[in-house]
């Protein structure tokens, strides 16, 4: 069984099934500290240092957020220019000092290993909020939970399921974990769509394809809208050597309510781990799908900060303690 407390978050690689099930059952019993119905302060008196060297808004904030809705308090960087990484310290000494003023840190970096560099100079468990095209491991363990779900609302499993990923599989580091974590499941059929030069590392394709699932390769959305899942994708333009090459994809995979009516089963599920580029030439996720009952990527966020908190509370050890500490809401909440 996976030891969670005091140890590191860096990749899906770290989690089983049943891994993956004390994450989803802790995440479960976050529920009514999320929608105000209570609060608990299970973490007074600890600090998250936020640590977000990379642009983010959902992940930076969630993660923050998480961590006061279990009563802790948030330290946060934004940006390497504001850090003294741009002075040329190394990540070790800059996890070294980070690390002592706080209890765990969340980090996003853009280079590719670098959190987990970062994390063999932290004296506090690290948790990778994404490093590079690499891995971005809550992301997943957030879409797989919201898969979960919207599928047993379905009377469908993650076991035989068949889920389309669609647009920048070569750089988006979401469905790189997303891939790796469904591998632990059985019989899953992967379509991998993308432009032929933005395709799915080849790393990845075996990892899923030695597990004994089944991957179609395809270049062609339409004819691939009908899987039970249907998780886009945004071309991920700071990843390219120049902005005019991401420009030649921008816009090649759309879906808006008329392709879902025609190409979708009545219940695919629409995920995204967003941003989604609403810039004309995108438009990836037309938003006349927001009215749409299967668009799920709101409910992705929403599932983002138990998620977060479960693993907060598991990481520090208190996944038992949370009830105990719980108090009522004093304030109007809409939730
Ligand atoms: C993703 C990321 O940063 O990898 N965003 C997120 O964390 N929800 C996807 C993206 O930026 O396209």
């Amino acid at each position: 069984m996976t030891e969670f407390t005091g140890n590191h978050i860096l990749s899906v690689n770290q989690f089983d099934r049943e891994a993956i099930g004390k994450i989803f059952e802790t995440a479960n019993t976050m529920q009514p500290y999320a929608q105000r119905k209570k609060q608990t302060r299970v973490l007074d008196g600890a600090i998250l240092g936020n640590m977000f060297f990379e642009a983010s808004t959902r992940t930076r904030v969630s993660f923050g957020s998480a961590f006061n809705l279990l009563g802790g308090s948030v330290r946060e960087t934004t940006g390497m220019s504001s850090s003294a990484l741009a002075k040329g310290e190394s990540l070790f000494d800059t996890a070294r000092v980070l690390s002592s003023y706080a209890d765990v840190i969340a980090m996003r970096h853009p280079q590719s290993g670098s959190v987990a560099e970062f994390s063999q100079g932290s004296m506090v468990p690290v948790i990778n909020g994404g490093d590079g095209s690499n891995e971005h491991p809550t992301q997943a363990l957030l879409d797989l939970y919201t898969i979960e779900k919207e599928l047993s609302s379905n009377l469908q499993t993650i076991d035989n399921m068949h889920i389309a990923m669609v647009g920048d599989l070569k750089y988006g580091r979401t469905v790189h974990s997303l891939s790796k974590l469904l591998a632990a499941y059985k019989n899953i059929t992967f379509s991998l769509i993308s432009p032929k030069e933005l395709a799915m590392p080849d790393e990845v394709i075996s990892i899923i394809e030695n597990a004994g699932h089944k991957v179609i390769i395809s270049q062609d959305l339409e004819g691939n809208a009908d899987a039970d899942i249907l998780y886009l994708t945004r071309i991920q333009e700071e990843r390219f050597e120049n902005a005019q090459e991401a420009n030649k994809y921008r816009g090649q995979f759309r879906l808006n309510q008329q392709i879902y009516t025609k190409h979708c089963k009545s219940n695919t599920v629409i995920m995204h781990p967003l941003p989604r580029d609403s810039r004309m030439e995108a438009n990836e996720l037309d938003t006349d799908l927001n009215l749409n009952p299967n668009l799920a990527i709101f409910r992705q966020v929403e599932n983002g900060v138990l998620i977060r908190m479960a693993l907060f509370a598991l990481t520090l050890g208190v996944e038992d303690k949370v009830k105990q500490h719980e108090c009522e809401v004093t304030w109007f909440s809409r939730k």
